[in-house]
């Protein structure tokens, strides 16, 4: 095991040591506990839901009289049985519990059934007789658009006159494309236990990236004080976003279930009542005109981006606000107009996806770019070199936040070097010129994704440490833990501080009555400000341990420290926890809060001017694949990925994360497509239909590394840097490898209109595009 101080005996371990994940083990042996795995109390009821039948209707009459007499039924709930508030909406208001009279997607939640079995309410929940009337429903953004349909009030943000310096520019490149949304399929379903006690408490266990939110939630729908409800969570099996505001329905209902009922009561959603019920990532339609020179330098750019918001605002102000902030990607926009639409359609209320808008704001500046430089007839690589943020004046966003720690020229140059990017190139030219089926194509994308959460006030955590008699350490903060590794960082974290092993400190279950008030697990910023809060209390009680052994053995106070499992006061050394054992004798408090709040962010979202990220997160990815032009299939032959996570606090959780993200964001843009019946129903909603990732897409020579350099040059703990989701964006690559190689098929005359995700369909359908449109100008050629 790695040292942690240089010293000979080191503590196992601190910060920066690739530490296995705390659950590693459990995860693959089947031990660790999700919610599912729980013992069931006695008396426990399971609650499924009754649907809706269309996705625009007004309910005339709901006859339930089938549902309540169906084998083991307990009992049925609707609209009317809430006490308190039907609506979970996590900003404003429109997400309801039931619906009563207005249902505005197909599938949307009508009733809960609770039964002895979840068979038999499952079953049960069939039986419902619902007459409708039936209205017209908006289901596509062109749909949206048309009629103005919206969600909230469209965003523009600029700076400079983009209209005029595209007028005035050499060039002249538009386009149109469009972005596919994303299933979560995180492996554990949205699942909420909820147990009452005594006086009307509820003990909910719920798989929740937002303890806090779905506490006031249920509180909100059972009319309640927050402090009746407790919510617990030890870990989710993934949540990707999903579980952002997702849970907080079904963890009502099951609330609602125990209230009434004064049973402990389970909802756990199957598989495809998850994909038809919850929210995926936004598909979006982007349209933009760009004014370049000769070199392909971006002189105006005007960006219009709608996104597919659903039925409700749910968090989509915030997600459409991030694909703004991240439309310039790395690049700098002398002159720009960026304007976000938020449509409003009869599909289910999107909601956050690792990237939460960033990654389709990304890709649409990553899109933008390729086609430049096929309009101008240069490698994509080099035109985006050229449009990369710099010195003043070109370092400023289109947010007019200024671009303080760009280090993404560095890591281009690296990973375009170690890659041997344009030595392959040249390969991937030979191998296409002797190759008229299989094209070969590959592709360089650089990252730059913000950091924090861009509503300022979310900024804030919250963690609780408690050091017993002997020693050991109980560790609790406001962060939940999804498969990401961050009870372990922030673990190493406290292992750190108080230069102890880490075995001696116990990972416990996130729950709101520890640390209240916390924001979701998302935005990337979770080991960044739960890590910096666990710090503050562990620092919190070494200054109390440091004056008391200070005190009680007359030395000064700078002869106390702590160094390898060890106390040093003056010349005596002393084990921690002998330390501990007299400082409880001396009546010292060994329990401490820590708070931590994100320095130097603002934002003035009404001038669209501030800034809203602490630092910016890098990375760079080649990429390169192999397309067969009669099938449309493809494979990701290579990829070679380099990513900065500061100066990581554990290597191999962040090499995971990187790789894991890069594989969902490959997925997003290639394989795993919804698609809506023309009734509003969700066709693709399971995995016999949606088809993610599986281990053999990920290529055979598969290079990741960490910037090895890395320090966050803001003081986040320990110089790390957030990693959740900048690396997703990676996975830009292999579509416009895949772009590439289609492109190959007219000898790059032409650039092939690709839209994401990149199906073997859909690629084909490019191929064909392509070879047509290429037949055509030749015949007007020869006319
Ligand atoms: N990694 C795993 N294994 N499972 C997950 O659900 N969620 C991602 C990312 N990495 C996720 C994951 C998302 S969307 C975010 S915002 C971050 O983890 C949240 O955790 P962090 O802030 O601790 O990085
Ligand atoms: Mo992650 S989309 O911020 O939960």
């Amino acid at each position: 095991m790695a040292q942690a101080n240089g010293n000979s005996e080191g503590i196992r371990t601190g910060v920066h040591q690739s530490l296995a994940h705390d659950s590693a083990h459990k995860h693959v042996s089947g031990e660790a506990i999700y919610i599912d795995d729980m013992p069931e109390p006695p008396g426990m009821l399971n609650v499924a839901f009754g649907m809706s039948d269309h996705p625009h209707a007004r309910i005339r009459s709901m006859d339930l009289g089938r549902v309540r007499k169906a084998a083991g039924v307990a009992i049925v709930l609707t609209a009317a049985d809430i006490p308190g508030r039907n609506d979970v909406a996590p900003v404003t208001e429109g997400d309801p519990v039931f619906v009563d009279k207005l249902v505005e997607f197909k599938g949307q939640c009508l009733f809960a059934v609770a039964a002895e079995t979840m068979e038999q309410a499952r079953r049960a929940a069939r039986l419902a007789r619902v007459e409708y009337t039936v209205l017209k429903p908006i289901l596509t953004i062109d749909e949206a658009m048309a009629k103005q349909s919206f969600v909230g009030p469209s965003q523009v943000m600029k700076r400079g006159n983009a209209r005029k310096a595209i007028g005035a520019a050499r060039h002249r490149v538009a386009g149109h494309f469009e972005i596919g949304g994303q299933d979560h399929f995180y492996l554990e379903g949205q699942i909420s236990l909820a147990v009452p006690g005594e006086d009307g408490d509820l003990t909910i266990y719920c798989s929740t990236q937002h303890p806090t939110e779905v506490q006031q939630a249920v509180s909100h729908v059972l009319g309640c004080d927050s402090n009746a409800i407790t919510v617990e969570v030890r870990r989710m099996g993934g949540g990707f976003g999903g579980k952002e505001t997702q849970g907080a329905q079904f963890a009502a209902a099951a609330a609602l279930v125990a209230r009434v009922t004064g049973r402990p009561a389970k909802a756990r959603l199957d598989r495809d009542d998850d994909m038809i019920m919850t929210g995926k990532r936004h598909d979006f339609v982007v349209d933009y005109v760009v004014g370049v020179d000769d070199d392909g330098r971006i002189k105006g750019i005007e960006i219009e981006l709608a996104a597919r918001c659903g039925n409700s605002l749910e968090l989509s102000a915030a997600i459409c606000d991030r694909a703004m902030f991240h439309s310039d990607n790395c690049y700098y926009f002398p002159n720009v107009t960026i304007t976000s639409h938020r449509c409003k359609t009869n599909t289910v209320s999107n909601t956050a996806f690792r990237g939460f808008g960033g990654a389709q704001g990304m890709l649409a500046s990553e899109e933008i770019l390729d086609e430049i430089a096929r309009h101008v007839g240069t490698d994509p690589l080099q035109v985006r070199k050229v449009n990369f943020y710099g010195k003043s004046p070109r370092d400023v966003t289109p947010y007019h936040m200024t671009v303080e720690d760009n280090i993404i020229a560095k890591i281009v140059a690296d990973v375009e070097k170690s890659s041997s990017y344009w030595r392959r190139r040249r390969t991937i030219d030979a191998f296409n010129a002797t190759s008229p089926v299989l094209k070969k194509g590959i592709a360089l994308n650089p990252v730059k994704f913000g950091i924090s959460f861009t509503t300022s006030f979310l900024n804030q955590a919250g963690a609780l440490i408690h050091v017993y008699t002997d020693g050991s350490v109980h560790l609790n903060h406001g962060g939940t833990e999804m498969g990401q590794g961050l009870f372990t960082k922030v673990a190493q974290v406290v292992a750190e501080e108080f230069q102890i092993d880490i075995d001696k400190i116990k990972i416990t279950a996130t729950s709101t009555g520890k640390v209240p008030n916390t924001s979701a697990t998302a935005a990337s910023s979770g080991a960044d400000m739960n890590g910096a809060a666990a710090r503050i209390a562990a620092q919190t009680i070494k200054s109390r341990l440091t004056a008391f052994a200070a005190g009680h053995f007359k030395v000064e106070r700078n002869k106390v420290i702590f160094r390898d499992n060890r106390v040093h006061v003056g010349r005596r050394r002393m084990s921690f926890a002998d330390l501990i054992q007299l400082a409880y004798l001396g009546r010292v408090s060994l329990s401490a809060t820590g708070f931590y709040r994100t320095p130097k962010i603002h934002y003035d979202a009404a001038k669209a001017r501030g800034r809203p990220f602490y630092y910016f997160a890098y990375g760079a990815a080649v990429s390169e694949v192999l397309i067969d032009t009669l099938t449309g299939e493809y494979k990701l032959l290579r990829a070679d990925l380099l990513h900065d996570c500061g100066k990581s606090l554990n290597p191999a959780i962040d090499l995971g994360q990187v790789e894991g993200a890069f594989v969902q964001g490959m997925g997003w843009l290639t394989m795993e497509e919804l698609h809506w019946n023309p009734d509003g129903g969700l066709a693709t909603h399971a995995p016999s239909t949606y088809k993610i990732p599986v281990a053999s897409d990920v290529p055979a020579d598969f290079r990741v590394r960490l910037l090895e350099s890395g320090r966050n040059k803001e003081n986040v703990v320990h110089r790390s840097k957030a990693v959740g989701e900048p690396p997703l964006m990676l996975g830009i690559s292999v579509f416009h490898a895949i772009k590439d190689a289609i492109a190959a098929v007219g000898e790059g005359q032409l650039s092939p209109g690709l839209n994401a995700p990149a199906t073997p369909e859909e690629v084909l359908r490019a191929v064909d595009d392509l070879r047509h449109r290429l037949s055509l100008s030749a015949a007007e050629a020869a006319e």
